[in-house]
């Protein structure tokens, strides 16, 4: 596996590549959710590109940029075990030299759930994953569904810009007792390991109360707001029900043909997020 350091690197590796190029965009700390990512690109595709870069423009300030998880070591070993072709690390200077003024911006989608909390998250993401489209120039590019908002922004400026990339979902990878894996999780204590896990039994209540024929979008979050809150140490940011196409709130009744349930809890210092879609009934 090549490790490409540079702009200039990752250009002139792709000028060689003939075939299907996928790409799967990361910050690092890999785990089983983004191995499940790499897996299937590597399925799918003639090349592989994994890019590890850790992205200041979607950090808010008070945000965790600077003890965000590292191990380039490990990863680099894991993606080459997984049969990547080339890793691409740039540094940040490249990408965000002095001087630096050009974004992007999804402007409806980006309006609700952790947009709200987080306003210029998605404009970073946005922009980074443009100038990895441009560099690696891939036929499809990899996403994980816990990022449910990510994936629907990323989906629409791919749209919008008419970048030449098919953006393929991939399911929620979860531990054995159900909480979504993130790199994040290694902030968490034993017991704030423990209290997560109100996160999947809050989403579980939302679906239980589904199956008992509530369809009012303020008693399934009423549900999942007084779910968060019988763990007093859990601070909620969010407990949303949206149109899982739109994201935007229901006024009455959820939209049975597709609807997005998704959290935002602070467990200790850390923000945690997790969803469900419901769609016709499943
Ligand atoms: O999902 C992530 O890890 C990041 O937001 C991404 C897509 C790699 C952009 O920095």
């Amino acid at each position: 596996m090549k490790r490409l350091n540079s702009v200039e690197a990752m250009r002139s590796f792709r000028r060689e590549l003939e075939g299907e190029v996928g790409l799967v965009p990361t910050m690092g700390y890999l785990h089983e959710g983004h191995l499940s990512l790499i897996r299937k690109a590597v399925e799918e595709n003639d090349h592989v590109v994994v890019s590890l870069f850790v992205n200041p423009a979607q950090f808010g300030p008070a945000e965790d940029l600077d003890k965000y998880p590292r191990d380039l070591e490990r990863d680099a070993r894991l993606c080459a075990e997984e049969g990547v072709q080339a890793l691409f690390v740039p540094a940040t200077e490249e990408i965000y030299p002095e001087g630096y003024q050009t974004y992007i911006e999804v402007t409806r989608l980006t309006q609700y759930l952790c947009g709200l909390s987080r306003p210029t998250h998605f404009r970073g993401v946005c922009t980074i994953v443009a100038k990895l489209f441009q560099l690696v120039r891939p036929g499809k590019a990899y996403f994980g569904l816990k990022d449910y908002q990510q994936f629907k922004v990323i989906e629409r400026m791919v749209k919008d810009l008419h970048f030449p990339v098919e953006v393929i979902p991939c399911p929620i990878i979860r531990e054995e007792d159900g909480l979504a894996m993130s790199s994040r999780n290694k902030y968490l204590s034993d017991k704030g390991r423990k209290e997560a896990l109100v996160l999947r039994k809050t989403l579980n209540k939302a679906r239980d109360a589904l199956k008992k024929g509530v369809r009012s979008a303020r008693e399934l979050e009423r549900i999942m707001e007084e779910s968060v809150r019988s763990v007093p140490s859990a601070r909620l940011d969010y407990a949303r029900v949206a149109d899982a196409e739109t994201l935007e709130p229901f006024e009455g009744d959820i939209n049975p043909g597709g609807t997005l349930f998704a959290l935002a809890v602070y467990v200790e210092e850390t923000r945690l997020i997790d969803n469900m879609v419901w769609s016709n009934g499943q």
